[in-house]
């Protein structure tokens, strides 16, 4: 690549007040200058300015909020369904049989709050095999695979502040049995940070920008871009089951949740949970003017979440737990739209050089950056609907360090023991108290298969892992 002189790159930075990013230039070594020039040309300065100068877009928010109801929505499981449950089961198993039915994984993000200084995907979270959340993914995905006779393709999306270390990590692990043409990774764009008092770009390093992952709503563009979604469409994948990977209790590909999808003829189709307070830390989804929208809980206005109907349940009530299901036609269509989504801004710690080019590693939020959502694509999506999930069994975030209140390494593992203690009484098999269980995904996704799967002469006395050899 040729570098242009450095007059002309400080004249294009300069019109947007940038040119400091070449204060170093004259110390770097011409392969220095290369990557940063290489940084540099891939930002479009005008739009970091228009959001800068925007700031943070509080007033739509409040408007929206104002006028939010909640959704109508299906519970997984219930009878009283306009669809029954069953109907939707077969629809989605016959999807998942006809392998049409695709999976995306997002795991760009850098879990800052977990503090743990490698992708959150490889924390170890099994409560007795010690397994990673990659693991449990990807065995679930595996399975899915197996048991409905057609492999499901695992789209997992990483950044590069995760990517190098993701590949790594499935290459050492023989991808946990996925197939080589079953794992597909695809990594995201990303967005400079800029300093919150001036909005200038911030300097990582001498020679590079700060950068981070431009959040999951950078998915539809780098799934396109990468061309993995015009080769799953040419493999005839109709519909993608979306998740995050912080939840090893997400049901992965539930043909029940694809039927209503498909039955309702919905683009768009996501799970929610029933907040249990105001202030739950989840995403609201709501409808506004018929259409759904998800207003983060940092951002719905206190009086709106302290809203109650007459029974005294809260009128917002529908907690998202970011798990979707796209049609691929939609997301091909938003992909070429996707310049559209707004971006976020955020107020986070960054670190940087300063003007001496010392670092520095600031104790409260001196940065903006700029993040899309993923879920602002619902008001596009024609008959989006909701499905209600027991909070219980299916969701069970790993985002905080130990010694939080919630969302631990301790709280998720007590649920995904208590999820598995239950299939195995529910299968005949009982559990004495406090010894902790874990099933496989290979061996069983849901209780009925475990009932079938499990031996009859299985008896539990100490910590037990239930592996694909049943081993104990
Ligand atoms: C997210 C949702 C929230 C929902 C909650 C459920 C947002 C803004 N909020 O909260 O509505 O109730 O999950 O657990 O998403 N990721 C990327 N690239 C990025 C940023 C994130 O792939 O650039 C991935 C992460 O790896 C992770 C997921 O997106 O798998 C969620 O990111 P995170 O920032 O942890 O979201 P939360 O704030 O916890």
């Amino acid at each position: 690549m040729t570098v242009p002189e450095k007059e002309w790159i400080f004249a294009r930075l300069a019109r947007y007040g940038q040119e400091h990013l070449l204060r170093f230039w004259d110390e770097l070594e011409p392969e220095q200058r290369e990557a940063l020039w290489e940084e540099i040309d891939r930002i479009d300065f005008a739009l970091i300015e228009r959001l800068y100068r925007g700031g943070m877009d509080d007033e739509r928010v409040r408007q929206l909020a104002a006028r939010a109801t909640s959704p109508p929505f299906f519970r997984l499981g219930d009878p009283g369904n306009p669809i029954p449950p069953g109907e939707a089961r077969r629809r989605g198993e016959e999807a998942l049989r006809a392998g049409e039915v695709g999976a995306v994984l997002v795991a760009g993000g850098q879990g800052t709050r977990l503090g743990f200084d490698r992708p959150k995907g490889m924390y170890p979270i099994g409560p007795v095999s010690g397994h990673s959340l990659f693991q449990i993914h990807a065995e679930k995905v595996l399975a899915t695979g197996r048991r409905y006779g057609r492999p499901v393709p695992l789209c997992l999306m990483t950044s590069p502040a995760t990517h190098d270390a993701t590949v790594t990590f499935f290459a050492q692990h023989g991808r946990f049995g996925l197939a080589e043409d079953q794992l597909h990774v695809f990594c995201q764009g990303t967005m400079p940070a800029v300093d919150a008092a001036s909005g200038k770009v911030l300097l990582a390093d001498r020679g590079h920008l700060a950068l981070s992952p431009d959040g999951h709503g950078g998915m539809p563009a780098a799934i396109s871009s990468s061309g993995l979604l015009g080769q799953l469409h040419r493999r005839g994948i109709r519909r993608l089951f979306y998740f995050q990977v912080d939840n090893p209790l997400v049901r992965v590909c539930d043909p029940e949740f694809i039927g209503y999808h498909l039955l309702a003829r919905s683009e768009l189709s996501t799970q929610v949970v029933r907040k249990t307070s105001p202030a739950d830390r989840v995403g609201n989804v709501v409808q506004v003017d018929g259409r759904l929208h998800v207003i983060e809980y940092s951002d719905l206005p206190e009086e709106v979440a302290q809203r109650r109907n007459p029974d005294g349940s809260l009128a917002i009530w529908a907690g998202s737990i970011a798990v979707h299901v796209f049609d691929v036609d939609f997301l091909r269509r938003m992909a070429t739209e996707a310049e559209r989504l707004p971006f976020h801004l955020a107020h986070k710690k960054v670190a940087y050089v300063d003007e001496d080019g010392r670092r520095v590693e600031p104790d409260r939020p001196n940065a903006i950056k700029f993040e899309r959502f993923i879920f602002d694509l619902m008001p596009a999506a024609a008959n989006a609907i909701v499905v209600e999930v027991d909070r219980r069994t299916d969701f069970a975030p790993l985002k905080n360090a130990s010694g939080h209140q919630e969302d631990t390494p301790e709280t998720v593992r007590v649920q995904m023991v208590a999820l598995h203690a239950r299939w195995l009484e529910a299968a005949g098999v009982s559990v004495p108290p406090g010894v902790p269980v874990e099933i496989s995904p290979l061996v069983a996704l849901d209780a009925d298969q475990l009932a079938a799967n499990v031996p009859h002469d299985l008896r539990i006395t100490g910590p037990t892992y239930l592996g694909p050899t049943l081993t104990r």
